[in-house]
């Protein structure tokens, strides 16, 4: 049976212009793209989504990041979403990601690591529901 995850292209990749190459990555991958957008974060939508963070003290440079660009926000779909999309970005630090996955390919540290990816099920339909309204979703 299939299940979701939540995608973000981040605005690192966003700005370094690798959009097509990771949503080429992600499709060819097996992940069905169920919700697709381009949006801007305010900080306090920052502060929402990474509200579990709070306590940490890269936080506020988190948020900062987050809300300073476009972002892509996508719902793919595929079994085993969420495992399967953790495996095909890498670890959050990229040195420390597995050769020719998205954080190895794109990203230039753990705080700009080019894409989001949900950790379980259960945060990953609390995420989507977050970026997407029932009608923008297929
Ligand atoms: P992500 O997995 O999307 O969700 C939490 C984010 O916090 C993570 O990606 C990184 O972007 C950021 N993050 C996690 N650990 C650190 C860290 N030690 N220093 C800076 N940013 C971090």
């Amino acid at each position: 049976m299939s299940s979701i995850t939540l995608m973000m292209i981040k605005p690192d990749a966003v700005e370094n212009g690798y959009i097509g190459k990771i949503i080429e990555k992600v499709t060819s991958s097996g992940f069905k793209i169920r919700a697709l957008k381009l949006t801007q974060l305010s900080k306090y939508d920052a502060q929402r989504f990474y509200y579990v963070h709070r306590e940490r003290s890269f936080f506020p440079d988190l948020v900062n990041f987050m809300s300073r660009s476009p972002i892509i926000a996508a719902v793919l779909e595929k079994k085993n979403a969420v495992s399967d999309f953790r495996n095909l970005i890498g670890s959050t630090n990229p040195v420390e990601a597995d050769e020719g996955t998205i954080r190895n390919l794109y990203a230039s540290s753990i705080a700009e690591n080019a894409v989001h990816g949900s950790d379980s099920d259960k945060n990953a339909k609390i995420e989507a529901s977050f970026h997407f309204s029932g009608r923008e979703r297929f």
